[in-house]
């Protein structure tokens, strides 16, 4: 199975901008943890057979996290100058910024950062009702990426291979949920309805 994965090596060298980007950014182990999500998320692609996906996929896995480790104050700041909404979930945990504000910085650093690409990034913490193919990929990668040291990721992978994307995704979001110290936010909530109710494969 390892063998299907897009190797490390070619990651860092056909998308060096993204890879150069993230490592001025991130530690040293949020950025194997970024390179892995980009790499998991493009052997989920070829699986499913949606390689056209690939490229914005790998895209979106290597700065999904570009913003995770700043502190909490600046956080706060930069989300004020962006313009992203501040709620009272997000005032007392900055953290949950990290997406959004992951997601504009992406846009404003590199040109070809589509809506796809843009919304995967947004909500890759909680997901979303409608969410599109790109964030749900990306949603169960940044899970269940092989670095990830919690047995779910490796659950998750298995199912993955054998009982298909639906499954996987479902699992994710309900273990995500459950591992959640803070409250659960509305978002991730409708993301779960959503996909529940959905009866089509995703
Ligand atoms: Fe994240
Ligand atoms: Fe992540």
């Amino acid at each position: 199975m390892k063998m299907d994965y897009i190797e490390t090596e070619e990651i860092l060298y056909c998308y060096a901008p993204y890879a150069k980007e993230i490592a001025k950014w991130l530690s040293p182990s949020k950025v194997r943890h970024s390179i892995s999500t980009a790499s998991y998320a493009s052997y989920i692609a070829r699986k499913i057979e949606k390689q056209s996906l690939e490229n914005k996929l790998i895209i979106a896995g290597l700065l999904h996290d570009i913003c995770r480790e700043l502190p909490p104050y600046e956080m706060l700041k930069k989300s004020q100058e962006l313009g992203i909404p501040i709620g009272e979930s997000e005032k007392h945990n900055p953290i949950l910024l990290h997406g959004p504000l992951s997601a504009e910085i992406a846009k404003r650093n590199f040109d070809g950062i589509d809506e796809d690409i843009y919304e995967a990034i947004y909500w890759h913490t909680t997901g979303k009702e409608n969410f599109g193919l790109i964030g749900i990929i990306l949603y169960i990668a940044d899970f269940s990426e092989p670095l990830r040291k919690y047995s779910q990721a490796h659950i998750a992978r298995e199912i993955f291979d054998n009982e298909g994307l639906r499954k996987t995704l479902l699992y994710c979001i309900e273990q995500r949920l459950s591992l959640k110290k803070h409250s659960v936010l509305p978002q991730a909530l409708a993301f779960l309805n959503w996909v529940r109710e959905k009866n089509t494969d995703i």
